[in-house]
């Protein structure tokens, strides 16, 4: 059984995130989504809120599930017997940045590997951070994160507070 890992800080999940689990999905038996929880970035949604909206989103994506982790990724991924990290690639830039933790995890663990998908052209220009800053000056972010998740921002009304 192939399971991947797909790691990330979903703040918030967007909607090329999306695209990337639903694909990822069709490549390996099981795909753990996995939600940071300790990030140095003061979060715009709590990683049980992150965990909450991604778990409604993937519920009808067989083979797709969600959990928060902490610490090394590659300690995440041994955890979930997973042989594999995805990760999304956008823009050159991405792939400068990516290269280097790819292969620090694979010195920490040579058994695992990390596959980047490239992430569908509409979608490249869009990252969480992007959406953050939309929301706090109070701009639209309407097809850039799925309805769910645009409906709880929404809600929850912290974007702008800042
Ligand atoms: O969505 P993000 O914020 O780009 O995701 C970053 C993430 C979670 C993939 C990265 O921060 C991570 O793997 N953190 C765990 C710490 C770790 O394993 N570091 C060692 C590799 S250099």
């Amino acid at each position: 059984m192939k399971k991947a890992v797909f790691p990330g800080s979903f703040d918030p999940v967007t909607v090329g995130h999306m695209d990337l689990i639903k694909r990822a999905a069709t490549m390996f038996d099981e795909v753990v989504i996995g939600v940071l929880r300790n990030t140095t970035k003061q979060p715009l949604c709590s990683v049980e809120e992150r965990v909450a909206l991604l778990e409604r989103l993937v519920a009808d994506i067989p083979g797709v599930r969600v959990a928060a982790f902490d610490g090394l990724l590659i300690d995440f991924l041994r955890q979930n017997k997973a042989c594999a990290v995805i990760r999304g690639l956008r823009t050159a830039a991405d792939f400068e940045y990516e290269l280097p933790i790819a292969q620090t995890n694979r010195h920490l663990e040579p058994e695992a590997d990390t596959v980047f998908l490239a992430t569908a052209p509409e979608h490249s220009y869009i990252s969480s951070s992007g959406v953050k800053e939309i929301l706090q000056f109070g701009g639209e972010i309407t097809g850039l994160v799925p309805p769910e998740v645009e409906d709880f921002l929404h809600r929850l009304d912290r974007g702008s507070q800042e």
